[in-house]
Formats: structure tokens, C-alpha cells, sequence
């Protein structure tokens, strides 16, 4: 077995419970993992009076694969989001969220099973925003055919590996003439390069009605950020809520995965935390070492026992703990 070097950020709230069940997890699981454990957000502040240190970066950039928690950021004041800094200082442009059901987590659909890909790095995320006067501020939407291009060309390169059928383009070009506008022109031009894959526009609105209605027609949809963000959280719903979702943060040689969901600072120390979307996001860093078998067996584990019910979270509408649930995936890996 092949040993790796991979970045652990435990993050806060919720994060380190979390982080806890993943790694002893992927190491029953027979991973030999080395765990360079790094901090971000207020933790570093306190030890490195910088919510992003040199030593956290250094050792990304020298792992190239990051697995991270969920980091606080304050609302309205303080730093900027540590999770945007670092898409935007490693290029990490392309946001993967699948959303497929999971076994025993019934909601209103059961055959969900789709991707956004959420472009990661520009739209308002850019951090413009400059005040005009006392009552006025410009929040600028950044927009670079150079950023749009590479997301679209991103999308059907994803479809075609992951034998998808169809990509969606995602915009509101009828208001956003320039910068949507922008997004669905490169769209088109990249879409012609790839003619076995089934294109189609839709607004982001309708978009959005349409997947609380009938979400199995869509395959992989590609957007730009902001509406990447809300939309992916809208299809987390449909999985089953924040607690299930994954998603991987990809840039040209170097990954970060994360849950979707925030820190749950409501929940935070009280071992009721789901891990579920961080083990899967941790999951989808597997698949992109090239551990499939490995990936395959931690997913049947999790998937068994969700089947079974028997030891589910709070989210779940179970009552074990954290670490009941966690065992549980140990033993079904054990064969147990
Ligand atoms: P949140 O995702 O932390 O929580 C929303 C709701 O979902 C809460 O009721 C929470 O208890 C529940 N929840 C979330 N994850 C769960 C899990 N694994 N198991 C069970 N229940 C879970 O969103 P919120 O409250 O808006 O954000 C809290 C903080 O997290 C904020 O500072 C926000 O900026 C940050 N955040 C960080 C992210 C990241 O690091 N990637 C992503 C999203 C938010």
C-alpha cells in the first residue's frame, strides 16, 4: 500500500469531532496515511497571528492534497473567509458537488443523482466591493473568459470521465448580459469541442423551481459561483441536508476537500455531529489518489449502515453519537 502525505486542517466547531471519525476511519480502512495537521482560521490567529499562516500554505502546496474541516468565519466583520482565501490563493477554480441519495435517507425524491459544478474562484467571491459615498456600495461580479473557459471545459471533461450524459449551463444571462452573458457565450464555444455530450441553458431561477419539483433531469449543471453556492446547498436538501454532502475544491495540481456544511457551532462538542459528508468528501479525495478499491469499501461500509438505521445520528433522525456511528462503519470494514 502506498503511502501518502496529505494536509489535515481539523478546523473548528464541529470540525475536529469530525475530523476525528474520518481519519480512523480511512485508517481501518487500510490507508497509510501520513497526517500533516495544519491550522486555519481563529486557532492559527491565536497561535500565528494570521488566520492563514506560511507554514499552513507551505505544507498544502508541498502535499498538493488537503483534507479540511469546516472553519468559522464572522458575519459582516472580521477576516475574510479562510475557505475563499484558500480557493483563491491555490486557483482551486473548480467546486465539484455531487448530490446522489443515499441509502435509508428518505426524502421527497429517490432518484437524485447529480453534479454541480460550481466555478470557485470569481463573481462577487472576488471581494470587490468598494464604498461610493456613505449610503452607497459597488459590489463588483468579476467575470474573465479565462475563468469561464476553464470551468466550462472543466464540466465536459468531467462528464466524460465520470460517463455523464448531459451538461447545464446555469446563469441568469438575461439580466446579467455581460458577465452571464460572457459565461454562456465560452458555454457554447467549449460545448462544441465535446459532441457527445447533450448541452442545455437554463436560468438560474427556473433552476431552481424546477429542482425542488423534478431534480432527476438534471446530469451535471455548471455555474458561477454565487449561484453554485446557494444551488448546491439546495441539492443538499434534496439528499438529505447538509450532514450527507460533499464536495472537492480542485485547481491544477493541488485539491482540498470539504464538507459543504459550515461548523455547526450549535451543535459543536457535543459528539452528535454527522461525518457523513466529510467521510464521503474524503472519499472523493481517494478517488483522486486513485484508491478506488479502498474508496469503494469505505462507501459500502457507510452505506450499510446507513441501510441498517440502527446507529444513526440526530440530522438522521437517529440518536447514537458521533462516535457510535463511527464505530459502526469501523465494524462493517471489519466484516463485522
Ligand atoms: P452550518 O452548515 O454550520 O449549519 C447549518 C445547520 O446544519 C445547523 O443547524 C447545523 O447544526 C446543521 N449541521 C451542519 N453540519 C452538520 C453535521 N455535520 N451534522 C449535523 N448537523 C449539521 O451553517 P451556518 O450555521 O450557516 O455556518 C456556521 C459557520 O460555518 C459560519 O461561520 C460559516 O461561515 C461557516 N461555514 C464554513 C464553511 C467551510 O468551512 N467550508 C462552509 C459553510 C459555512
Amino acid at each position: 500500500m502506498k503511502q501518502y502525505n496529505i494536509t489535515l486542517l481539523k478546523g473548528d466547531g464541529i470540525g475536529p469531532e469530525i475530523t476525528d471519525s474520518v481519519t480512523k476511519i480511512l485508517s481501518e480502512a487500510g490507508m497509510d496515511i501520513i497526517w500533516d495537521e495544519q491550522l486555519a482560521g481563529a486557532n492559527a490567529f491565536e497561535k500565528y497571528n494570521s488566520v492563514l499562516p506560511e507554514c499552513t500554505l507551505d505544507s498544502i502546496k508541498k502535499n498538493k492534497v488537503c483534507l479540511k474541516a469546516p472553519i468559522t468565519t464572522p458575519i459582516g466583520h472580521g477576516f475574510a473567509s479562510v475557505n475563499v482565501q484558500l480557493r483563491k490563493y491555490f486557483n482551486l477554480y473548480a467546486n465539484v458537488r455531487p448530490s446522489k441519495n443515499l441509502p435509508s435517507i428518505t426524502t421527497p425524491f429517490s432518484d437524485v443523482d447529480l453534479v454541480i459544478i460550481r466555478e470557485n474562484t470569481e463573481d462577487i467571491y472576488a471581494g470587490i466591493e468598494n464604498k461610493i459615498d456613505e449610503n452607497t456600495i459597488h459590489g463588483i461580479k468579476l467575470a474573465t473568459k479565462e475563468g469561464c473557459d476553464r470551468i466550462c471545459k472543466f464540466a465536459f471533461d468531467y462528464a466524460i470521465k465520470n460517463k455523464r450524459q448531459e451538461v447545464g449551463v446555469v446563469t441568469k444571462a438575461n439580466i446579467s448580459k455581460l458577465a452571464d452573458g460572457m459565461f454562456l457565450n465560452c458555454f457554447r464555444e467549449i460545448a462544441k469541442n465535446y459532441p457527445s455530450i447533450k448541452i442545455r441553458e437554463i436560468l438560474v431561477d427556473n433552476l431552481c423551481m424546477q429542482l425542488v419539483q423534478n431534480p432527476s433531469q438534471f446530469d451535471v449543471l455548471v455555474m458561477p459561483n454565487l449561484y453554485g453556492d446557494i444551488v448546491s446547498d439546495l441539492c443538499a436538501g434534496l439528499i438529505g441536508g447538509l450532514g450527507v454532502a460533499k464536495s472537492a475544491n480542485i485547481g491544477q495540481d493541488i485539491a482540498i476537500f470539504e464538507a459543504v456544511h459550515g461548523s455547526a457551532p450549535d451543535i459543536a462538542g457535543k459528539n452528535i455531529a454527522n461525518p457523513t459528508g466529510l467521510l464521503l468528501s474524503a472519499v472523493m479525495m481517494l478517488e483522486y489518489l486513485g484508491e478506488f478499491e479502498t474508496a469503494n469499501k469505505i462507501e459500502k461500509a457507510l452505506y450499510s449502515v446507513l441501510k441498517e438505521g440502527r446507529f444513526l445520528t440526530k440530522d438522521l433522525k437517529g440518536n447514537s453519537s458521533t462516535q457510535e456511528f463511527t464505530n459502526a462503519i469501523i465494524n462493517k470494514l471489519k466484516g463485522e
